[in-house]
């Protein structure tokens, strides 16, 4: 065991420059977040408001128990993708405790127009799902949508994972005694109209909710029948005629009441299993953490710097510090809970490679769950590596990853390409969730190595086929090659696409991972059966 030490000077005028570069990027996130809560137009806020509405996001403040977080998933998600709809697209989705007990609150923002899915709407309601499924936690919906948005519909309508899994998921996790709960707060049509029909449990508002497959207009268009909002779907007729709801709630905050009435007797909430320690903050302050990360993104990051402002009282017990070093592997403490860290410190070596795939098997033994700290530009390549067998090393390493059913999370501090993004327990490797620093990127290659490449393929045609270009030619054509990585690769580019769950402050990484742990240590362990390790 070893108490990291730290061998920068804050003093320093490089280290000055780089955080007063980082703030930079903190004050953006900022920014975002700000536009991502203010929800929909101001015309739409002022008429939720004169009809004697709460906003979303006040909805979901009531509903949690007061001064709790409330872990926000896929704030920024959508952002700038459709014409004037909001970072969040319509949505609004993340944990908080209820009575008491954590659970994932999924709030529909009719501010945004009308509440209706877009594709990434649709998703980001699919994600939050699939994190509640594997945290086993109550789901509660506040709803309020007109269902589909109509010109969408080819990215919402007819494929899985768009949303009508929305359904699926919500019958499925209720099968398997995943409490799901609805409160609805305004009208709630088509699709809008089968989420909380769903449900074990409806609260409806007075006057407030309806609930129809078809509105007054479908109607009268369908069959010449006049019929009003409220007969037709209102929370009155459904909670005394069609028996569709089963508690009505005079407004909003009664509504809310009823639900954290019903959380609170659904029995035990499930315990924390793991033996937390008393937690320590680390021997230096994790704001430092912006001085130690250079400005230029090409020059790398010496990670045992960031993870001594990470770990508990910088206590990290590494495991073969003196083998495969561009791979850092130990264990620590996060606010007291256990994780097994691995944290890249250069590219993947053979070596790193070995080492990893030994210490996810030993973390996987010892139940310990896994932390990835991605900052790399790939697996080594060339002949003498090739020759080791790289291949198959990075194949035992992905293997031991991907097979191991301990909690994993995956945070990207810094640059993550190719296919080391995969190794490091990316996206598609199902972590339990991913995270992104405001100043991290990921890509298949970064700019530079993405403009070399395709400028060598054009040249080899061109010898190929006789012809050259001038200078001109040559920044013409390898300058938006440069942008475009250079904006895909963004942390935001993977928040809009909900590629990843957060963006965060780096400082913010203790706090977000304890709560991240504690939500996965409620779950029963489960034994890790691993692949076939190629030798
Ligand atoms: N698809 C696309 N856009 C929709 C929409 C839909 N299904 N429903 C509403 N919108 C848009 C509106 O055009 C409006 O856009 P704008 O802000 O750019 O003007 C915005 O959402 C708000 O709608 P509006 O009707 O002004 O708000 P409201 O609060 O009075 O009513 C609804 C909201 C959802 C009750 C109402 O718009 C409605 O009944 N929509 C039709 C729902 C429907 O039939 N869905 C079927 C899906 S299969």
């Amino acid at each position: 065991m070893t108490h990291l030490l730290s061998n920068i000077s804050t003093a320093e005028e490089e280290f000055r420059l780089n955080r007063a570069a980082y703030e930079e990027r903190i004050a953006d996130l900022h920014r975002r977040r700000a536009a991502a809560v203010i929800g929909g137009p101001e015309r739409a806020r002022r008429l939720h408001r004169e009809r004697k509405q709460m906003l979303p996001r006040e909805r979901v403040a009531a509903l949690i128990d007061p001064g709790s977080p409330f872990l926000e998933f896929g704030q920024l998600a959508g952002e700038g993708f459709y014409d004037d709809v909001p970072p969040g697209g319509g949505i609004i989705t993340g944990v908080g405790l209820v009575a008491g007990r954590p659970c994932m609150i999924i709030a529909n923002d009719a501010t945004v127009k009308g509440g209706t899915y877009f594709r990434i709407t649709a998703k980001k309601h699919v994600r939050a799902q699939m994190y509640a499924w594997q945290h086993r936690l109550a789901c509660i919906t506040l709803v309020q949508s007109g269902g589909a948005n109509l010109p969408e519909q080819a990215d919402i309508f007819p494929d899985d994972g768009q949303f009508g899994s929305v359904f699926y998921n919500q019958v499925r996790m209720s099968a398997e005694g995943i409490p799901q709960i609805a409160t609805v707060h305004g009208p709630s049509t088509a699709g809008g109209a089968y989420i909380p029909a769903l449900c074990d449990e409806i609260v409806i508002v007075r006057n407030q909710g309806a609930i129809f497959l078809g509105g007054p207009d479908l109607v009268y268009a369908a069959t010449r029948e006049e019929v009003d909002t409220e007969t037709l779907g209102g929370g009155d007729m459904h909670s005394r005629i069609s028996g569709v709801t089963d508690h009505l709630a005079e407004n909003d905050a009664h509504a809310i009441a009823i639900v954290r009435e019903i959380v609170r007797n659904l029995g035990a909430a499930p315990k924390q299993r793991r033996d937390i320690a008393a937690p320590k903050e680390p021997r230096y302050d994790p704001r430092e953490i912006y001085g130690i990360v250079n400005r230029d993104s090409r020059i790398p990051t010496d990670n045992r710097e960031i993870l001594a402002r990470l770990v508990d009282d910088s206590y990290f017990q590494e495991f073969k510090p003196l083998y495969g070093d561009s791979l850092i592997c130990g264990v620590a403490r996060l606010k007291g809970y256990e994780v097994g860290i691995l944290a890249n410190n250069g590219v993947i070596f053979s070596e790193c490679a070995l080492k990893g795939a030994h210490f996810i098997e030993l973390c996987c033994q010892r139940d310990i769950p896994l932390l990835f700290l991605a900052d790399v530009s790939g697996f080594m390549v060339g002949k003498t590596v090739e020759q080791q067998g790289i291949s198959k090393h990075g194949a035992k390493f992905i293997t031991a990853m991907a097979s191991a059913n301990v909690p994993r999370f995956t945070i990207i501090t810094g640059g993550c390409y190719a296919a080391a993004y995969l190794a490091m327990c990316g996206r598609p490797f199902k972590p339990n969730a991913m995270l992104m620093w405001a100043g991290a990127r990921s890509a298949l290659l970064g700019p530079d190595q993405a403009v070399t490449t395709l400028t060598r393929i054009r040249e080899k045609a061109q010898k190929r086929d006789g012809t050259s270009w001038t200078d001109e030619e040559k920044s013409a054509f390898q300058e938006p090659i440069r942008r475009s990585f250079e904006e895909f690769s963004s942390a935001y580019n993977y928040a809009r696409n909900l590629w990843c769950d957060m963006v965060i402050d780096p400082a913010e990484t203790r706090e977000t991972m304890a709560m991240l742990l504690d939500l996965a240590g409620r779950l029963p362990a489960q034994a890790t059966q691993f692949g076939v390790f190629r030798m």
